[in-house]
């Protein structure tokens, strides 16, 4: 991936880290996700009174797109920490590394962790979620 693309990423993940609605964990997480055409979808996590209902910041953002009829996807950057202090990276938790796996190509969607404009590191899905489950493994044969 072109650096410019990854940082142009990295900021927009970032400017997310406001609209994040955290009150119960105070953990603030932003994501920007790329589709094949080039085209951004953002997101932040959204918690909950109840708890189960939170919605993390990668799957806001890949409901977004979806729903609005997105299906091909390159790469996601994630930011996050406590008080949207960036001090780690914030590596997407298992289940949306599974929303990732359904609508991805585990070789070639791209997971992009970064603390900083200048301090990131990218990922295959496949390091991430090995042995995935996915589309492939319930099709008709
Ligand atoms: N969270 C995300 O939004 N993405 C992740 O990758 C990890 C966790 C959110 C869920 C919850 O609102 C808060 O971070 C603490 O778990």
């Amino acid at each position: 991936m072109e650096k410019k693309q990854i940082e142009e990423m990295i900021e927009l993940a970032m400017g997310q880290l406001a609209y994040s609605y955290a009150p119960y964990s105070n953990f603030k997480v932003g994501a920007a996700l790329l589709t094949e055409s080039g085209k951004l979808y953002t997101g932040c996590n959204i918690e909950n009174a109840a708890y189960t209902p939170t919605n993390c910041a990668e799957r806001t953002a890949f409901f977004k797109a979806v729903s609005e009829g997105e299906r091909s996807f390159q790469a996601i950057c994630v930011v996050g920490g406590k008080d949207g202090i960036l001090t780690e990276y914030a590596a997407p938790c298992g289940v949306c590394r599974q929303v990732m796996m359904e609508f991805c190509d585990p070789d070639r969607f791209r997971i992009i962790l970064a603390t900083g404009i200048d301090q990131y590191e990218v990922f295959a899905l496949k390091e991430l979620l090995p042995l995935g489950f996915g589309p492939d493994n319930i099709r008709e044969v």
